[in-house]
């Protein structure tokens, strides 16, 4: 491992526009002269494969409350808002074990390989519909017509949850989304923690609703495990609800509108995938590797952390750089930067995390990508882009929030 060269100053600056328009070269940047990067706003940031890999298998903690005061910390006291809201505070991606290990077996008890593979005729199904509609209307903006409301209605059904209004859950859960990276913007972390309290009472009154009207679906299951001894809290049971709600769908249609606008502007791999359609199994690992649904990965250090020459103090806040790591040249070669569906090792990238918080919903999004991916080229040979995406302005959740297309 090499001692990284600071000698040229890179300013980092993640808030911007053109940021969001393209953070990779950036990235690139922060690898190549600062892969420890100490940021003024209070938090570090680590972007080569080796390190991010490392500190995900590190065990280290995910639990904010272990931040020392400084910049980060202390906007939150300063705001009068707690920086670990209730639904985050309890959901197992925000837990380290042992409650970590307690919940994770609780909700794999649920989320069983069984339960996503019966899925798929229901995904293939929503998709074809949403394409016939996108058929019709020629053109679209492909997040509304595909993109979002797959993955949410995917996770709503297999939650089972009672008819509700989805567009307020809609941006609630998006509100919350702000929670998974530093900001010291004090409307958005009031925001948050109002989303958050929101989020937990309507989840809170469908678990009510659920349990006089018992299903074979994935809430009824959870709900079993609650009553079935002292082990899931209610208020531990709503947190997991309301997270696979949210994990089970802002990630996804990342993935699937990233994916798309990957292909549409790779026309030479587009055509190779519509030429062979079996690749679409290693097309969309390479996907999640070009462009990563999921930015950053939190953890915070409860002691020194030793990486690549550096000590970072206890108490620190620390982004692993998922989407720069998927493009560390050192790792994946003088191609990293481009997309190259047939690529043999795409599997390895870091899109789903790593260590005990690898992705539980891993496979579902799999399918969802493959199936609607898949379907959305073989349908509309004429696909294209027809005007400028809109980005969404997260950091770590990065994605389109418009991506107007034509078939
Ligand atoms: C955890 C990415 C889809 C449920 C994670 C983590 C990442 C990730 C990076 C680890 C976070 C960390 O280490 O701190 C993604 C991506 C997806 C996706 C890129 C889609 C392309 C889903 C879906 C579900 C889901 C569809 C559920 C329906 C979860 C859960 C965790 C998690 C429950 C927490 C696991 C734990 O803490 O043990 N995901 N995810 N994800 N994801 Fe996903």
């Amino acid at each position: 491992m090499s001692t990284p060269q600071q000698s040229e100053p890179v300013i980092f600056n993640p808030f911007t526009p053109e940021f969001m328009e393209d953070p990779y070269p950036h990235y690139a940047e922060l690898r190549r002269h600062v892969p420890v990067h100490e940021h003024p706003g209070g938090f570090w940031m680590l972007s080569r494969y080796e390190d991010v890999d490392a500190l995900l298998r590190s065990g280290l903690s995910v639990e904010q409350r272990h931040v020392a005061p400084g910049p980060f910390r202390d906007a939150y006291t300063n705001a009068g808002v707690t920086d670990e809201p209730r639904l985050k505070g309890l959901a197992l991606l925000d837990r380290d074990p042992s409650d970590h290990t307690r919940l994770r077996k609780l909700v794999s008890k649920a989320f069983t390989p069984r339960a996503i593979n019966a899925m798929e005729p229901q995904i293939r199904s929503l998709v074809d519909d949403a394409l016939d509609a996108i058929a019709e209307a020629g053109t679209v903006d492909l997040v509304e017509a595909l993109a979002f409301p797959l993955p949410f209605t995917v996770i709503s059904q297999m939650l089972g949850m009672p008819p509700t209004d989805n567009e307020r859950l809609r941006l609630l859960s998006h509100t919350l989304m702000r929670s998974v990276e530093p900001t010291t913007d004090i409307e958005v972390m009031k925001a948050v923690e109002a989303a958050d309290a929101e989020l937990f009472a309507l989840v809170g009154e469908a678990v009510s609703w659920k349990r006089d009207h018992p299903a074979d679906d994935l809430l009824t299951a959870l709900i079993a495990a609650e009553d079935n001894g002292d082990a899931l809290t209610h208020d531990e049971l709503v947190a997991q609800v309301a997270m696979l709600y949210v994990a089970g769908h802002e990630t996804t249609v990342n993935l699937l509108s990233g994916g798309t606008l990957a292909l549409l502007r790779n026309p030479d791999q587009l055509k190779l995938l519509r030429d062979t359609p079996d690749l679409i199994e290693n097309a969309v690992e390479e996907l999640l590797r070009y462009d990563a649904p999921v930015h950053n990965s939190r953890r915070v250090t409860l002691e020194t952390y030793h990486v690549d020459g550096f000590e970072i103090p206890p108490g620190s806040f620390i982004l692993a750089n998922l989407a720069g790591a998927n493009r560390d040249e050192t790792f994946w070669g003088p191609d990293a930067e481009e997309l190259r569906l047939e690529r043999e090792n795409a599997r390895r990238h870091l899109a789903f995390g790593g260590g005990i918080h690898h992705c539980l919903g891993a496979a579902l999004a799999r399918i969802e990508g493959r199936v609607a991916i898949g379907e959305l080229v073989r349908r509309f040979p004429a696909l294209s882009l027809d005007g400028d995406v809109e980005w969404n302005g997260l950091l770590s959740l990065r994605g389109a929030a418009r991506l107007p297309v034509r078939v």
